[in-house]
């Protein structure tokens, strides 16, 4: 009788250790969403060219709406476009967004996003690559970053847009708010 108990108690004790340590495992690999391990804020700048301002453009239609509703679904736009530390299109960049949008909706203005920020300063070589969703009703929409090279090498995490100002067709500015989880 007392073996058995004590088979059973080492029984327990194992099963409780194997899973103390599965779930030390899982909880070391949660992130802390109020802890980002590097966090900042950028402004993207787009100019869309419109046959004429060819000096100051940063990004072009290579393909036009199609005529499935009017929310211009199916509009591509590639873009080269500088990125600031203040909301000023004239400061200088401290990186350049490259990549494309389209619209996708057809029942109100959406986008979807993918583009790399492509660091080249002194004080940061190296991309970061985003991608999602462009929910243009929401005050703020979370795209994901997907990946880094460089100073971001294997980064992830959640890059937080808010549209800054709107100038007509032709300009639109956006506050990316970067937050990374994960930082090697
Ligand atoms: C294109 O943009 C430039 C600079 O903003 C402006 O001067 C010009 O009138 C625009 N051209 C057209 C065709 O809208
Ligand atoms: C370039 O864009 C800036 C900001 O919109 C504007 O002040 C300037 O007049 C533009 N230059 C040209 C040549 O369109
Ligand atoms: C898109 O359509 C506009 C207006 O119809 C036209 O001016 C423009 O050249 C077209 N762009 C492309 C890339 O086809
Ligand atoms: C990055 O910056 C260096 C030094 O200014 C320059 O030589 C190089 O051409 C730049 N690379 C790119 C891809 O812009």
């Amino acid at each position: 009788m007392a073996l058995v108990v004590h088979k059973y108690s080492l029984f327990v004790l194992l099963t409780f250790l194997i899973l103390h340590s599965f779930s030390t495992f899982a909880h070391s690999k949660h992130t802390n969403e109020k802890k980002p391990c590097k966090r900042f804020v950028l402004y993207y700048h787009d100019i869309l060219f419109n046959g004429t301002n060819v000096a100051n453009a940063t990004s072009a239609t290579t393909a036009n709406g199609t005529m499935l509703g009017n929310f211009q679904l199916g509009k591509l736009v590639v873009f080269d476009d500088p990125m600031t530390k203040d909301n000023n299109l004239l400061s200088t960049p401290v990186a350049r967004a490259q990549g494309f949008y389209f619209y996708d909706m057809k029942t109100t203005y959406n986008a979807w996003f993918s583009y790399t920020l492509v660091f080249n300063s002194s004080e940061h070589k190296g991309t970061i690559n985003i991608m999602g969703a462009d929910i243009m009703d929401e005050e703020t929409r979370d795209l994901s970053v997907v990946g880094g090279t460089g100073a971001f090498f294997m980064t992830r995490g959640i890059c937080t847009l808010r549209t800054d100002a709107i100038e007509g067709v032709a300009y639109f500015r956006v506050e990316m708010d970067i937050k990374l989880y994960e930082c090697y």
